[in-house]
């Protein structure tokens, strides 16, 4: 079954905009994995704007599912992740600055950063995944590098689905084919939400883990969290 992983970043934006502690990150983190996430994801930007560097030693303490740390694999960020020891570190190369990450490696022309990168991280116990386009090169760019997993980018799938989902879904049902046929495992995130999740994970072979912020937290504010987990849960079991 493919694991929900809960992305905290549009809840620590709402705390970070008055300086106290409302909502309550580590409180909110537990609450979610009580009402059926099964994993927690944060991604820390270099201006803190979202979950701040401060706040992860406090949530590798409580999260008792999957912590999954994603991020620009700047030097602080990579001294962070390996003192922290999550479950699962996701590389992904977002520019400093930028609004969201909306693109995945080259996994070619970065293949030797990368590979010192999946080693480190891999010695230090850590599961690896590499934020891709649905590119067959770049997956099996990924496969040379030495990660584990492979986290496909869904923005463009969700920009399509509602236009074409079947010529939106075809890059990465051969992205996730060649994937588990070289052995690397298949994360999807980004822009995914209650109309496009189920027919993306009936369609993806193998499907491990998606990681939904955005529309997630969106849908909470009108169903509540508690009742919004358990909808994106419902079309993960189809
Ligand atoms: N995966 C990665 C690598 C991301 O950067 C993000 C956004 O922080 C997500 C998944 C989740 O995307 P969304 O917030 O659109 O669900």
């Amino acid at each position: 079954m493919t694991r929900l992983s809960v992305n905290l970043n549009k809840v620590a934006l709402i705390r970070n905009a008055r300086g106290g502690n409302l909502p309550d990150l580590v409180q909110f983190a537990q609450d979610c994995e009580a009402f059926g996430a099964d994993g927690i994801t944060v991604h820390p930007r270099p201006d803190e704007r979202h979950v701040r560097y401060a706040d992860i030693p406090q949530l590798k303490e409580v999260v008792k599912t999957e912590f999954n740390i994603e991020g620009y694999p700047n030097d602080r960020f990579v001294e962070m992740v390996l003192s922290i020891k999550p479950d699962q570190v996701t590389l992904v190369p977002d520019p400093p600055g930028v609004l969201t990450s909306d693109s995945g490696w080259d996994t070619i022309t970065n293949a030797q950063r990368l590979k010192d990168l999946c080693l480190q991280f891999r010695e230090a116990g850590i599961r690896v995944s590499i934020f891709l386009n649905p590119i067959e090169r770049m997956v099996e760019g990924a496969k040379k590098v030495g990660t584990d997993r492979i986290e496909l980018y869904t923005g463009q799938y969700a920009k399509q689905y509602p236009s074409d989902k079947e010529k939106a879904i075809l890059d990465h049902i051969a992205a996730a084919n060649l994937a588990s046929q070289l052995n690397v495992g298949v994360n999807a995130g980004h822009d995914l939400n209650l109309n496009n999740l189920k027919y993306y994970a009936q369609k993806i072979p193998g499907l491990l883990e998606v990681s939904i912020g955005q529309a997630l937290i969106s849908d909470a504010l009108y169903f509540g969290i508690q009742n919004t987990i358990q909808l994106y849960k419902y079309l993960l079991i189809h």
